[in-house]
């Protein structure tokens, strides 16, 4: 069954929705443990919906971020998906909000890995935000990269793994959550613009080329979908 692509009128309202489908999700965990945790994505994408999220009266000190993937740069480097993270949600950490990087500082970024794989081991992940590249990827799920097969698998044991792929935007070595951990998220958000990309998106479901459709097997939470040209 091919999944509804719920569709915004512009990018605003798209934004605004996302944010909106965050709190909720935030909101309900606070509410049921006590705490919460949204795993964030970088690139071009998310960010309008990071400044809206950061805008809203939430709790913010039972809130933790953490990534969905990271590039193998430190925080300080303009590619860092956790500088984007503390830029754009800046008003949330200065309020209480707790950030848990997936970065580490380590010789190779297999060390690095597994210094993350320690951090997110324990942690319970409410909702999820991704995106898609063109090539169909999502999260650092490149196509053809080294290793995708055990980073998809559902039965790998690990949360974090590391990510060699020359074609990565940002930098080719890469952290990133596995499909396994991104199974255990309550709630999965995609976050896709542009026509082009959704023409991508509606080629690469069913596709045995493209990660992100991999998002859409049983075994994972279904994913929303939340689009505007
Ligand atoms: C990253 C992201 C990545 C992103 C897609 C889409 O670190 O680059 O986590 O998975 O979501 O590449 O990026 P855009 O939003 O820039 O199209």
């Amino acid at each position: 069954m091919r999944p509804e692509i719920i569709a915004f009128e512009d990018r605003d309202a798209l934004m605004r929705a996302a944010a909106a489908r965050m709190v909720s999700e935030l909101e309900e965990a606070i509410d049921a443990t006590g705490a919460a945790c949204a795993a964030l994505s970088g690139g071009s994408t998310p960010e309008p919906a990071y400044r809206a999220l950061a805008a809203m009266p939430l709790h913010w000190p039972k809130i933790t971020f953490a990534l969905v993937d990271e590039r193998f740069v430190p925080p300080t480097h303009e590619a860092s998906n956790q500088r984007l993270v503390q830029r754009t949600l800046a008003p949330a950490f200065a309020s209480g909000a707790q950030l848990k990087p997936m970065y580490a500082a380590a010789p190779t970024v297999e060390e690095a890995a597994d210094v993350a794989e320690a951090a997110y081991a324990p942690l319970h992940i409410d909702v999820a935000l991704v995106g898609m590249g063109g090539d169909g990827h999502t999260a650092s799920w490149f196509p053809g990269a080294a290793r995708l097969d055990e980073t998809l698998d559902l039965s790998n044991q690990r949360t974090v793994m590391a990510v060699r792929a020359a074609q990565a935007a940002g930098a080719p070595e890469r952290l990133t959550l596995t499909r396994a951990a991104l199974s255990r998220a309550r709630c999965v958000l995609l976050l896709v613009t542009g026509t082009d990309k959704r023409a991508r998106l509606e080629a690469a479901l069913g596709s045995d080329w493209a990660p992100v459709a991999a998002l859409f097997d049983p075994g994972m939470p279904r994913p929303e979908v939340l689009w505007s040209a």
